[in-house]
Order: C-alpha cells, then sequence, then structure tokens
C-alpha cells in the first residue's frame, strides 16, 4: 500500500456472465461493499455496461470496461469508442490487458492510443503490463515491464489519475504467483518510473488466501482480479484485505 493512495479493487469478468448472472453478481457485489473501504469496480463485457452502470449507479461500486477503440466514431464495425462506454455511465477501462495483447495483436502504440482517447472521454485508464515466463526466467521482468509503461502511457496519464496494472502473464488465471519479493521489486521499479501519484494495482491469481499478503507490500495500490471476480464473495473477501 502506498500512504495517501486509496486502494482500488477492481474485478475483470473477461468474457464471462449472462445477463442474468452479471446482474446478480453486480448485486451480491453491491450488498456485500457496506464494510469495504477500498473502491470498488466491476469491468462487465460491453453489453452489460450501461444496464449496470444504471443499476449500480447511487452505489459504491463504479463500472468499467475491458478495452475500447482509439478513435471516437467511425468506419471500425465491432468495435467500441471511449466515448461511448463514458455515456453509458463507465468511469474506468482496462486496456492491454494481456489477452488483448496475444488475441488482438494489441502493441504499446496502439494501448497508448487507447489510453489516450479514455482520457479525453473523461474515462480513467486502467493500463495493464506484465511479462511472460520466459522473459520472467530469461531475467527480463524489469525490462520488459520499464519498456510497457514507457510506451503505453500517454502524456496526462498521471495527471488524470490513470492506475497501472503489474500482471505477469503466467500469473494470470494459472494459479501461480510471484514470490512477495518479486511483486515488490517490479512495483518499487514502476513506482520510480510513474511517481508517487499513480495507483499500481497487482494481477494474477489474486484470491482471498493470498490477497492480504499481496496488498500489505510497498507500492500495491490494489488488486486487478480475474477468476475471483466472478464470485461475489471472494471478491469481497479481497477487497477486505485491502482496508
Ligand atoms: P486472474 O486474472 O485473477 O484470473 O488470474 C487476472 C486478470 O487477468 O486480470
Amino acid at each position: 500500500m502506498t500512504p495517501g493512495l486509496r486502494p482500488l479493487i477492481a474485478g475483470n469478468w473477461k468474457m464471462n456472465t449472462l445477463v442474468r448472472e452479471a446482474v446478480d453478481l453486480a448485486k451480491a457485489v453491491v450488498a456485500g461493499s457496506g464494510s469495504v473501504k477500498a473502491e470498488l469496480l466491476v469491468c462487465p463485457p460491453f453489453p452489460y455496461v450501461a444496464g449496470l452502470a444504471g443499476m449500480l449507479a447511487g452505489s459504491t461500486v463504479a463500472v468499467g470496461a475491458q478495452d475500447c477503440h482509439a478513435r471516437d466514431k467511425g468506419a471500425h464495425t465491432g468495435d467500441v469508442a471511449a466515448t461511448m462506454l463514458r455515456d453509458c455511465g463507465a468511469t474506468h477501462v482496462i486496456l492491454g490487458h494481456s489477452e488483448r495483447r496475444a488475441d488482438h495483436g494489441e502493441t504499446d502504440a496502439m494501448v497508448k492510443a487507447k489510453a489516450s482517447a479514455a482520457l479525453a472521454a473523461g474515462l480513467v485508464p486502467i493500463v495493464c503490463v506484465g511479462e511472460t515466463l520466459a522473459q520472467r526466467e530469461a531475467g527480463q521482468a524489469l525490462e520488459v515491464v520499464h519498456g510497457q509503461i514507457a510506451g503505453s502511457l500517454p502524456e496526462g496519464f498521471v495527471a488524470a489519475g490513470g492506475v497501472v496494472a503489474y500482471e505477469p502473464v503466467w500469473a494470470i488465471g494459472t494459479g501461480k504467483t510471484p514470490t512477495e519479493e518479486d511483486i515488490a521489486a517490479v512495483h518499487a521499479a514502476m513506482r520510480a518510473q510513474v511517481g508517487a501519484a499513480t495507483r499500481l494495482l497487482y494481477g494474477g491469481s489474486m484470491k482471498p488466501g493470498n490477497a492480504a499478503a499481496i496488498l500489505a507490500l510497498p507500492n500495491v495500490d490494489g488488486g486487478l482480479i480475474g477468476g475471483a471476480a466472478l464470485v461475489a464473495a471472494d471478491f469481497l473477501a479481497i477487497a477486505k484485505a485491502a482496508g
């Protein structure tokens, strides 16, 4: 945790839930959010953003999206603009998740352009970075993360409250996590790069059982939660571990 920064616990629902499940999950998160001090965010699939944002208006749980396009409108079939998401009530958008970098060939430059669009639309971008297993084994984790941050954060990111999430690719959905020392080392390097004001999340197999230890590390200001965010009780237990 970084003194002065309110922790953010963000749920990345990925491509999961049908409407009924999304509504029930969101309701359960709100119902259990009373004693949570951390900022709470849920990021459902695109079709549910507007509905959930309407439903959760007035609660302490914010709604975000999992991607946006770099342009405001135009001939981009199947894409969604940051302005549309903001108009639907979203407040945040996850960008550059490793699954998008892998599935859609997103580069740092593309992530930077999307983050710029998000800022212009009034959304808080949560930019994801992280090394692959091969890169970690080759001793390149710090260098990879440094390069992704340098290439993916647009001007104005820090001033607008942009968030960076460190998500080692090999820890996502695998049940494996880096050691606390390794997480602390990456987060210290990110802190040195982005300055004191930016929240730095950890993501990758964060669960109720390991959340307290990870969230207690210096420069870890919250979590980006995948699998455990699909179970309201687990997501809330992680949030409570943030203090
Ligand atoms: P996980 O996913 O918690 O299921 O590992 C995290 C993420 O991809 O954001």
